[in-house]
């Protein structure tokens, strides 16, 4: 298939109106096809650009709006920490975007994991699974969880989510949420989806910005090992599914071999 839709702007802030499209796209075609809007959101980053997206100021359409009050809000991974601990994902989505989310666009129903299993990282997988079964399994009879839309970021050695280069993880199937002991990059105990649903949403984006991408951007795109690491991986879904928002710091060269 086509390769995945890499995107590229003068700067982050060029990238936020036309992640702001996207994302609302993603989300007008769910709540078409369903009524709601399901999302995956991982850390670093994401929370921070994916507010400025969401809660800039729209141009009044109906399009435009974005209707809280329909999305489920699911963590991509989440670090095996108490809800206000700064290394929490939740914190860093609630404190960017959730706690400042004006009342008339609605509240989402946002999925944290279960802090009564912060001693047991497996049980906190296995927990979390549980909260997507009762999302996704009414409507899906298939084997995978349906995310609308997926909202993921790209670590310096290609790793998404927790799914890191190499390991073992990559290639858990059964499945829907994994628990990681060793993660090279602290925390070491986390959750993350796997890979299969990961590459399973209807929608994929990526947001990579910045200088310190660019290596790994290369890498990704231009190299046969890129297809090895977890963002090539993802990237096998191609252009229908998958989509780079990112800004020419990151993306200087690539394409060029
Ligand atoms: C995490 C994140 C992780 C992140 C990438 C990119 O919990 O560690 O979910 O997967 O998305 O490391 O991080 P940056 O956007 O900060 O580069």
């Amino acid at each position: 298939g086509k390769p995945p839709n890499l995107y590229s702007f003068a700067s982050t802030d060029d990238l936020v109106p036309p992640l702001r499209s996207y994302v609302l796209n993603c989300q007008n075609a769910a709540l078409e096809r369903h009524g709601k809007f399901s999302v995956a959101v991982s850390g670093g980053s994401l929370p921070k650009t994916l507010a400025r997206a969401l809660l800039a100021q729209g141009d009044g359409s109906a399009e435009d709006r974005v209707q809280f009050g329909k999305w489920e809000v699911f963590f991509a991974d989440e670090r095996c920490v108490p809800l206000d601990h700064a290394d929490s994902n939740y914190k860093l989505l609630k404190d960017e975007l959730l706690d400042k989310i004006p009342g008339d666009l609605g509240r989402p129903a946002v999925f944290p994991v279960d802090e009564a299993y912060l001693d047991d990282v497996q049980e906190m997988a296995d927990q979390y699974e549980k909260a997507l079964v009762s999302s996704f399994a009414a409507r899906d009879s298939v084997k995978l969880p349906l995310f609308d839309l997926l909202l993921l970021g790209c670590g310096p050695d290609g790793h998404t989510c927790s799914l890191f280069p190499n390991h073992p993880l990559l290639r858990e199937s059964d499945a829907w949420v994994l628990s990681i002991s060793d993660s090279p990059k602290p925390p070491a105990r986390r959750i993350t989806l796997s890979l299969p649903v990961v590459c399973h949403g209807l929608k994929i984006a990526f947001v990579a910005t910045g200088a310190g991408k660019r290596d790994i951007m290369r890498k990704i795109f231009d190299t046969d090992e890129g297809h090895t690491l977890p963002c090539g991986l993802v990237n096998d879904g191609g252009a229908d599914k998958v989509s780079w928002f990112t800004d020419n710091d990151a993306v200087h060269g690539v394409g060029f071999p």
